[in-house]
C-alpha cells in the first residue's frame, strides 16, 4: 500500500500546525505584554531590567514564526523543528532570567511539537527542552538569582532540576505514546481512504468497459484518455494556464472520471452504435444523444455522493466532451470558455485516441495524421491552449500510444 495519501495527510497537517503554532506563539506574547504592563504599574515587583531583557528577547522568539509564515509561507519541512527550537528558547530565556517557578513554562515546547503528530518532532522536543530546563536554571544561579528554597547548588540540582527533568520524562513518554497512536490511526484512515478510492476506481473502469466495449472499443480507450487527459491538465498547469482552477486535486478528480465521458452510449442502440458503415442523419442525431444522455446517467447515479467537484466534473465531462471551441458542437453548441475547462480537455484527448484507433467503419490513422488533426482543430474545434499544450507532449503521448496501451 502506497504512503502517498498518508505523507499528504502529514503535510498538509504540518501547514495547519505552523499556522497555529504562529497563533499559539503570538497569544503568549499577548499574554506577557499583560503581564509586563502589570509590572510596569507596580501591581507585580520584577526586577525592571531582567523584565525588560526578557520580554524583549521573547517579542523576537515569540513573533517570529508569524513572520516566517507570512514572508514564506508555511510549506518548509523544516519549519515545525525551528518553531520548537524557538518555544525552547523561549523557555530558557524565562527560567534564565525572570523565573524558573512557571512549571508550564516548561511544556511550552513539547505541547508545539505534539501538534505535528511526528515521533522524531516529539524525540527533538523532549531532548532540546531537557537541555534547556537544566542550563535554564543552571543559568539562573550563576547570575546570583538563586530561590531562598535551593540556596546552594547542591540543593538547586537535588530539589529543583532533579523533580522538573522527571515531570518533563514523564511528559514526553506521555506526548510520545499520543503521537504514535495518532499517527498509526491517521495511516490506517489513509490506507482505507486509498482502498477506497482504487474500489471506486475499479467500480468506475468497469462501468466503463462495459458501455465501450459494446461498439468495439476496448479498455485501452478508456485507460489512455484518462492518462491524456491528466497529462494534458498537469502541462497547463506547469505552463499557468487556468492556474486559478487547476489544482493537484483537479488532476486527480479529472483522471478519476474521464473514463465516464461516454457512459451515455449505454442508451444508443446496438444498430447505431454498432453500424459498420456511414450513419445516416437519423442515426447520427441518436448517436450525438450520448452526451446528453451521459450527463443525466451522472446526474442520476451521482446524486448521493457528497464530492461537489467529483460529481460536476463527472458531469462536465460526460454532458460537453463534444462541445466546440467554435460553437459548433453538441448538446448545447456552447463555445469559447463557456465549455467546461475539464470538457475542453476531455475533447482534445477523446478525438486524439478516437482517430489513432480502429473502429467499426474505418481503419486506425497515423500518429503523425492525428496530431495534425489536433493541431488544424485548434481554435475551431479545440481551446487552442489545450490544443498547443498537447501537441508540446507529441514524444510524451507517442510513447503512451505505442507501449502497449493498445488492448
Ligand atoms: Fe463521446
Amino acid at each position: 500500500m502506497s504512503n502517498k495519501t498518508f505523507s499528504k495527510v502529514i503535510q498538509k497537517n504540518e501547514q495547519d500546525a505552523n499556522r497555529t503554532v504562529a497563533l499559539v506563539m503570538a497569544i503568549t506574547f499577548a499574554f506577557f505584554t499583560v503581564i509586563y504592563i502589570l509590572n510596569l504599574v507596580g501591581v507585580f515587583v520584577i526586577d525592571t531590567v531582567p523584565m525588560n531583557i526578557a520580554y524583549f528577547t521573547s517579542a523576537v522568539l515569540l513573533l517570529l514564526p508569524s513572520v516566517i509564515n507570512k514572508a514564506a509561507g508555511t510549506s518548509s519541512r523544516k519549519l515545525k523543528y525551528i518553531y520548537v527550537s524557538l518555544s525552547a528558547l523561549f523557555l530558557l530565556v524565562i527560567t534564565s532570567v525572570l523565573t524558573y517557578h512557571v512549571v508550564v513554562v516548561y511544556a511550552f515546547p513539547i505541547a508545539i511539537a505534539g501538534m505535528y503528530f511526528s515521533k522524531n518532532v516529539t524525540r527533538f522536543s523532549s531532548v532540546i527542552t531537557a537541555v534547556v530546563t537544566v542550563c535554564g536554571q543552571l543559568i539562573a544561579f550563576w547570575l546570583g538569582r538563586p530561590d531562598d528554597n535551593f540556596p546552594t547548588f547542591h540543593s538547586l540540582v537535588i530539589y529543583s532540576i532533579l523533580p522538573r527533568l522527571l515531570i518533563l520524562i514523564s511528559f514526553s513518554a506521555l506526548l510520545t505514546h499520543m503521537t504514535t497512536r495518532t499517527s498509526t490511526l491517521l495511516k490506517e484512515d489513509a490506507e482505507n481512504y486509498e482502498q477506497q478510492v482504487l474500489y471506486n476506481q475499479n467500480m468506475i473502469y468497469g462501468f466503463a468497459m462495459l458501455v465501450e466495449n459494446r461498439d468495439e472499443n476496448t479498455g485501452g480507450h478508456i485507460r489512455r484518455t484518462s492518462i491524456y487527459a491528466g497529462l494534458l491538465a498537469e502541462r497547463l498547469k506547469e505552463k499557468g494556464v487556468c492556474e486559478d482552477i487547476i489544482t493537484e486535486d483537479y488532476i486527480n478528480c479529472l483522471t478519476m472520471v474521464a473514463p465516464l465521458h461516454d457512459i451515455g452510449k449505454i442508451a444508443i442502440p446496438d444498430s447505431v452504435l454498432c453500424k459498420p458503415g456511414k450513419l445516416t442523419d437519423e442515426e447520427f442525431e441518436i448517436m450525438k444523444s450520448h452526451s446528453a444522455r451521459g450527463g443525466e446517467i451522472i446526474k442520476e447515479t451521482f446524486s448521493r455522493i457528497p464530492d461537489e467537484e467529483y460529481k460536476t466534473m463527472a458531469y462536465e465531462v460526460a454532458r460537453y466532451h463534444h462541445e466546440k471551441w467554435n460553437g459548433r458542437g453538441y448538446p448545447e453548441g456552447l463555445s469559447g470558455e463557456a465549455i467546461p475547462l475539464s470538457a475542453r480537455i476531455m475533447a482534445v484527448a477523446d478525438v486524439f485516441d478516437a482517430v489513432s484507433e480502429k473502429r467499426c467503419y474505418r481503419d486506425a490513422m497515423p500518429l503523425e495524421k492525428c496530431f495534425s488533426i489536433i493541431e488544424e482543430g485548434s481554435g475551431r474545434d479545440f481551446d487552442p491552449a489545450v490544443a498547443e499544450a498537447f501537441l508540446e507532449m507529441r514524444e510524451e503521448i507517442s510513447r503512451i500510444r505505442e507501449s502497449g496501451e493498445h488492448a
